[in-house]
């Protein structure tokens, strides 16, 4: 995937799809950066946000068969403090093994996923021990810390696929972090980039799509 997005008309496809509750969460996340409990504050918006929200832009549901999973690009803030990407796994599909080196907050939008937890030195001077296995289902709110130690994998867990969204507090497609190579049996520095460049799409709200300050419903 290159970094070149394609910038089409002059509204972002949120605003074309009059998607305001969408607009509006990434507006009240921007608001919530920059506290002292900035992830305790975006996985209360997500949590009601998940409720009743679906992409409403199918191009930003394209599966990517060549690839371990899809991952679009929705929002990134200016300052690159706050990142909404979703997330879809298709039947068969896994991530590997990965940090994530920034807060994140997640939640399952349609289908089930299952997720790995491993225990890893913050030095990065053992392999990943699997410590927890649980499925992420549709309106539950997970969440993972910047320590380089926090790994985990994702994958479908059921069904032809699984959709999630993803908050993170740094450009998590730019960032590099690490990857579990199993059959090496290192750890790899790894960039995960978007899959917006494959497809042809902005992001799905840009920065200027989003109105300053409160008031807004
Ligand atoms: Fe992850």
């Amino acid at each position: 995937m290159n970094k070149t997005f394609i910038h089409e008309g002059i509204s972002s496809p949120a605003v074309a799809a009059g998607d305001t509750r969408f607009i509006n969460f990434a507006r009240a996340c921007t608001m919530a950066v920059d506290h002292d409990d900035t992830q305790a504050r975006v996985a209360d918006l997500t949590r009601a946000f998940v409720a009743d929200w679906k992409m409403p832009d199918p191009r930003f549901l394209q599966l990517q068969k060549d690839a371990p999973y899809a991952s679009y690009l929705l929002y990134l803030s200016e300052a690159a403090d706050l990142c909404i990407v979703l997330d879809i796994f298709m039947a068969q599909q896994a991530a590997i093994a990965h940090n994530h080196r920034c807060w994140c907050v997640f939640s399952c939008l349609e289908g089930v996923e299952r997720e790995y937890l491993y225990k890893v030195p913050d030095d990065l001077s053992a392999a990943p021990v699997e410590i927890l296995s649980r499925l992420r289902k549709p309106g539950e709110v997970t969440m993972a810390d910047a320590a380089p130690g926090a790994f985990h994998q994702v994958e479908c867990a059921q069904g032809d696929m699984a959709v999630s969204l993803h908050i993170y507090g740094a450009d998590i497609g730019r960032l590099q972090r690490q990857i579990w190579n199993r059959s090496a049996a290192e750890y790899v520095p790894f960039r995960s980039d978007y899959s917006n460049s494959v497809a042809g799409l902005p992001a799905y709200l840009s920065t200027k799509d989003v109105p300053a300050g409160a008031g807004l419903t």
